[in-house]
């Protein structure tokens, strides 16, 4: 069934669908266009990473713009951070799959490559995999609350350095590849001064929550 609520719709799970089928609408389209099997699939590598990086700065910045911007679309977007970010994964699941097949059409690709140049991505991988996981209550309940956080902190700021290293190392062959680099330092602006403004929010709700000092007898004592 389709939940419909205010804010961005589709919701939940239909969200996630429908992002998905985009994403293979998109791959299938590039692959079409392409002649060139190699060509196409590289194609796809490089849309993958698009989108893929378009939904995790949804997620990245999802909290702090509730906080610096609330609005109808932040809060739906901090809403559906779950539905968003598996269809990031999803989206990097089909940038592991043309990368596979890529390694099949061209025998120099894998040879080309070094443990080093595969490390960053490698991490991202293992990152996106433990994240998509844990995105599932029956894991989530059995680590505690406290580990999740630790590990879906350390996860998305890993993928936010892969992405900007990523992007930053293409600049001398492009230098249009400095604006997605842009993007990525201009979010972790974002999160950074969301993150502070939060934690102010909750200092200040502590400070009225507790007992105002009692003010010292000054009355002469009898
Ligand atoms: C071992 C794992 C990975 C391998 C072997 C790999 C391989 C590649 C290759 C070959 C390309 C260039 C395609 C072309 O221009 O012809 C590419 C592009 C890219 N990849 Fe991956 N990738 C991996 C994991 C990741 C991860 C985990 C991320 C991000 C979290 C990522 C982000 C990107 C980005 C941002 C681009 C540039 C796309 C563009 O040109 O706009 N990759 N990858």
């Amino acid at each position: 069934m389709i939940a419909y609520r205010s804010g961005l719709r589709p919701q939940g799970w239909p969200l996630f669908w429908l992002l998905a089928a985009l994403v293979l609408l998109m791959s299938a389209t590039l692959l079409a266009a392409h002649a060139d099997p190699v060509a196409g699939v590289r194609a796809v590598i490089r849309a993958t990473a698009r989108s893929s990086f378009a939904l995790f700065l949804s997620v990245f910045v999802a909290s702090s713009l509730t906080t610096l911007v609330p609005n109808g679309l932040t809060r739906a977007l901090l809403r559906e951070r779950r539905y968003l970010g598996l269809a990031f994964a999803f989206s990097h699941l089909v940038h592991a799959i043309a990368i596979v097949r890529l390694g099949q059409l061209d025998p120099s690709f894998w040879p080309g490559r070094s443990a080093l140049t595969n490390l960053p991505g490698g991490l991202g991988y293992a990152f996106i995999v433990l994240l998509s996981a844990t995105s599932f209550h029956a894991l989530a309940q059995r680590m505690g609350a406290q580990a999740w956080k630790r590990l879906h902190t350390a996860g998305v700021w890993v993928i936010a350095l892969i992405f900007a290293l990523s992007y930053f190392k293409r600049i001398p062959t492009d230098p249009l590849y400095a604006l997605p680099f842009a993007l990525m330092c201009a979010a972790v602006a974002v999160r950074a001064v969301g993150k502070w403004a939060q934690s102010e929010k909750r200092r200040w709700a502590r400070q009225r929550r507790a007992p105002s000092p009692v003010s010292p007898n000054l009355e002469p004592q009898a």
